[in-house]
């Protein structure tokens, strides 16, 4: 399996990725992120679309150029299916799949969230990637779920948000703090600078394994504007305190339910993975939280929790490899559930 090379294609969202993998060895992993959408507050999906349309050519050439080899070698083409936005999700599907044919190769229709987890299984995967079965926390811009991982396909989604995902409530938070967008990491850097108990937002209960994002959203806007009306300099002044509370009511909403879960399941082993598992608090948080349950933790390089293709093409492997060889083109599909 040493002598499969799979070129991955990420263009879900905003940011046009193009990986090589030798095996389960990543070559290279390219990704470029659309500073566009900065100024707007949140992804507009036009502009995304135009520009991965105008991104992928380079970007899958600057892959293969930097990994040093020929296109000709390819052994399959893996592209991100869905779920996303159903603009750029074509770009890339269309792209795979003229080049598939191109080159007489297989494509191969990817899950994105999937292939978030199975990032966890790309370089190095004997040595330090999580254990069957095991549950994995996936936070992103768009998602925020509790899977149950049994295999490298096999998976159950016992928990997920009934609104926000967590990464939504952190970029749309910032929005109301003034930040740019995607505002989750800004967040993180000014929370390391303030006091997480000096607010105190609200944090929705919901029953099961679920989530809801969009009540704490709320009460940080409506505590917020009160203080503003007194003094408009407000948030301004207190933006480290308010990031650090920001942060901790989203940190102990994750983390009461994977607790939960752990506590259920009796899963020995937890993952996190997608954008907001590059989050400082939360992994500080999910390892004391493993520490004291006595359950061992995986995180994936930083490079590897935000979207990009080599975990697109780690699951193309696991597909091209797999009995259930799923090698054949499938249209784009904007909502699809693991
Ligand atoms: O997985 P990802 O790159 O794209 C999606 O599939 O959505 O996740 C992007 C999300 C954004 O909401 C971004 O604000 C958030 O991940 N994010 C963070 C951090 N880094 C990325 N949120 C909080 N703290 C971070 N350090
Ligand atoms: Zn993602």
């Amino acid at each position: 399996n040493e002598n499969i090379y799979i070129l991955g294609i990420e263009t879900s969202c905003d940011d046009t990725s193009a990986a090589v993998l030798k095996g389960r060895k990543v070559l290279t992993n390219i990704v470029s992120s659309q500073k566009i959408h900065a100024n707007w507050g949140g992804v507009v999906p036009e502009l995304a679309s135009r520009a991965h349309h105008q991104s992928i050519v380079p970007v899958v050439d600057l892959a293969l150029r930097q990994a040093g080899i020929d296109k000709y070698q390819l052994s399959a083409i893996a592209y991100t299916r869905g779920p996303g936005l159903m603009g750029s999700l074509l770009v890339g599907a269309t792209f795979a799949r003229a080049m598939g044919l191109g080159l007489g190769i297989p494509v191969i229709p990817v899950h994105h969230m999937e292939a978030h987890i199975l990032a966890h299984f790309i370089d190095d995967p004997d040595m330090h990637s999580p254990e069957f079965p095991f549950l994995c926390l996936t936070v992103s811009g768009g998602h925020t779920q509790l899977v149950l991982v049994n295999g490298f396909l096999d998976m159950k989604v016992i928990g997920q948000t009934t609104d926000d995902a967590a990464g939504e409530a952190f970029d749309k938070i910032a929005k109301i703090l003034g930040l740019p967008y995607p505002g989750g990491p800004l967040i993180d850097k000014l929370a390391q600078h303030g006091n997480p108990h000096a607010f105190r937002f609200a944090r929705p209960e919901v029953p099961g394994f679920d989530y809801s994002f969009s009540g704490l959203k709320t009460s940080v806007l409506y505590t917020l504007e009160k203080f503003q009306k007194e003094d408009p300099d407000f948030i301004k002044k207190h933006l480290n305190d308010i990031s650090a509370s920001v942060q901790q009511a989203i940190v102990d909403t994750l983390l009461k339910k994977v607790k939960l879960a752990l506590d259920e399941t009796k899963c020995k082993h937890l993952a996190v993975a997608g954008g907001v598992s590059a989050n400082s608090g939360l992994r500080k948080a999910l390892s004391s939280l493993a520490e004291s349950m006595g359950v061992s933790l995986y995180v994936p390089k930083p490079s590897y929790c935000t979207d990009n293709g080599a975990m697109i093409a780690i699951a193309g492997y696991y597909y091209y490899t797999s009995d259930t060889m799923r090698t054949s083109f499938l249209n784009p599909v904007a909502r699809w559930q693991v």
